[in-house]
């Protein structure tokens, strides 16, 4: 026998995804995630990355193809059952409960946990966004588009996740802000949690992960180291902006 490779935490295996009968999101798509990275899912709008992520947490189920997480089959499980085995998913738009507190959608956030306090995981989320800390009693509704991304990480870390999906985070934020959210996603990566990142901001997700795929229409056109892809001639001219 040759040496055992380490078993992926995520495996995605030749999925086809569709809504109804006629539009094919995804068209036999594979990738795979280790313990420790932050791999990124770009590719223009419209290309199926929110369907990808919709698949592994169980919103959509596959037409073919099947999802891995630690070597068991999740596709076709209920997403609460899958959320439970530990994956996290941060919707595009965020979708924090506008009108509930800061600390309110929080708690939310741990509804599958079985401690009796939570005082640990406030504590760790508010280390990470301290301006959480201080809204702790503002209504969700009222937090700026930036606030509510740094909120609706919060709540999706309350899970204390073994993978962390986010759909776009920096989308709609201030330079500044963006900036801000991808140190963010740096530091939770450091902190042990493994990340998919789907971005259309393909410079920063290339910039802060350590693989990444290129999604096009519902195929993968290129994969790679994300240095290697942020070199690519035809990534830095279709996503990057760079003629030539
Ligand atoms: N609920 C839906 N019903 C029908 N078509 C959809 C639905 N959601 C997405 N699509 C279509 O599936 C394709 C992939 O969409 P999506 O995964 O949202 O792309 P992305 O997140 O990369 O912008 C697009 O053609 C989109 O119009
Ligand atoms: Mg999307």
């Amino acid at each position: 026998m040759t040496t055992n490779p380490v078993k992926p935490l995520l495996e995605v295996k030749n999925v086809h995804a569709v809504y109804g009968r006629k539009i094919r999101a995804l068209k036999g798509v594979s990738v795979e995630l280790h313990a420790g990275e932050i791999v990124a899912l770009i590719g223009n709008n419209g290309a199926g990355k929110t369907t990808m992520l919709k698949t592994i947490s169980g919103i959509l189920t596959p037409e073919s193809g099947e999802v891995l997480y630690q070597g068991r089959r999740i596709s076709g499980m209920e997403p609460h059952r899958i959320a439970r085995l530990g994956i996290a998913h941060v919707p595009e738009g965020r979708h924090v409960f506008p009108r509930l507190t800061v600390m309110e959608n929080l708690e939310m956030g741990a509804y599958c946990r079985k401690e009796a306090s939570l005082l640990d995981e406030y504590r760790r989320i508010f280390d990470l966004f301290p301006l959480l800390g201080r809204r702790r009693a503002q209504l969700a509704g009222t937090l700026s588009g930036g606030e509510q991304q740094m909120l609706a990480m919060g709540r999706a870390l309350m899970a204390s996740p073994k993978l962390l999906m986010l759909d776009e985070p920096s989308m709609g934020l201030s330079p500044a802000l963006v900036d801000k959210i991808f140190d963010i996603i740096r530091k939770i990566n450091q902190l042990g949690t493994p990340i998919f990142l789907v971005e259309q901001n393909a410079r920063k997700a290339l910039q802060v992960a350590s693989r990444g795929y290129v999604l096009e229409t519902g195929n993968l056109a290129l994969s790679g180291s994300a240095s290697n892809l942020l070199h690519n001639k035809a990534v830095r001219h279709a996503y990057l902006g760079i003629a030539g």
